[in-house]
């Protein structure tokens, strides 16, 4: 494919992310630029990637062909009016910022535009996202293989066919992170009540989460709910503790928890 210019509008931890994993994955630095207020940014993303860098966003804009919008959704409504560009309709934008839905970008640049929406997550900064993405209707075959290469460069992708689905997505990925957190962490907290020391206790659960994420990761032809019965003894330790989860509604909880999640990214889009 054909390498092309690469714009970041906002040079937050998300572009940082993205820009060190297109560099690792030898996408030129020449190719890529960042735009943003604060110099000190600018200038470790130049050192550490040999970027291109301004503090103008005009310039970025009018330099690249792919422009990725990863501005808090806050300002987000600002920076693209700000934006004066009399050729936006040749460039492919990818907005990273949540909760706005792709039709709000259109009223904000008055002009019809090339847009795909992207949904990532916290773990990209390892480069281990998850990233859900959605194609506007305007969007050819050239512009998803470059989102996906773009995106890809901080973890897995989906492209989900409705925007709609963006939302649960995030309440699957986007969110889910804390969800994980929050299990570790009743978790620590039984194991100290029980006498371990809370690093101890850390230690076995992360060690576990991570092996039974590799687990799922590597058996992906066995359904998740066979993987448990694989390692759930009738009577034993494990099935114990199952039968305690289900018996505390642990599925419908879950349930409520995520359908929640979406209903809160439906009530935040509205606000755009
Ligand atoms: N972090 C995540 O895990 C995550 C996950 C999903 C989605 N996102 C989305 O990704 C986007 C970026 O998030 P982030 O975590 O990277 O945030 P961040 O670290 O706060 O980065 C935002 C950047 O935008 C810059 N900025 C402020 N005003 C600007 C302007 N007028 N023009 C250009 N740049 C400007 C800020 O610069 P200064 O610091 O100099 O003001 C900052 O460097 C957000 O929309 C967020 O919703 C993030």
């Amino acid at each position: 494919m054909e390498q092309q210019k690469i714009a970041f509008i906002g040079a937050g931890n998300m572009s940082r992310s993205i820009i060190s994993g297109l560099v690792t994955q030898h996408y030129p630095g020449s190719l890529i630029m960042a735009a943003n207020p604060s110099q000190d940014k600018l200038d470790k993303l130049q050192q550490d990637f040999g970027i291109l860098t301004t503090n103008n966003n005009d310039e970025a804009v009018a330099w690249a062909d792919i422009v990725v919008l990863a501005v808090k959704p806050q300002i987000m409504a600002k920076v693209c009016q700000d934006i004066t560009n009399d050729a936006l309709a040749d460039k492919l934008f990818i907005t990273i910022a949540a909760g706005i839905l792709s039709e709000r970008y259109q009223a904000y640049f008055n002009h019809p535009i090339r847009l795909v929406r992207c949904m990532p997550n916290t773990p990209s900064l390892l480069g281990l996202g998850m990233s859900g993405l959605y194609a506007g209707s305007a969007i050819n075959q050239d512009d998803r293989a470059i989102s996906e290469q773009i995106i890809r460069s901080v973890g897995e992708i989906l492209w989900v066919d409705e925007e709609t689905h963006i939302d649960t997505v995030i309440a699957c990925s986007g969110s889910s992170p804390a969800y994980f957190f929050l299990f570790m962490e009743y978790m620590q907290q039984s194991a100290v009540s029980m006498g371990l020391s809370g690093e101890e206790a850390r230690l076995l659960i992360q060690q576990s989460a991570l092996g039974a994420a590799q687990m799922v990761r590597h058996n992906n032809h066995l359904e998740l709910s066979e993987l448990r019965k694989q390692v759930t003894s009738k009577g034993g330790t494990t099935h114990a503790a199952i039968e305690t989860f289900k018996q505390q509604k642990l599925d419908e909880t879950v349930d409520k928890a995520m359908k929640n999640a979406v209903e809160r990214a439906q009530e935040m889009a509205s606000q755009f």
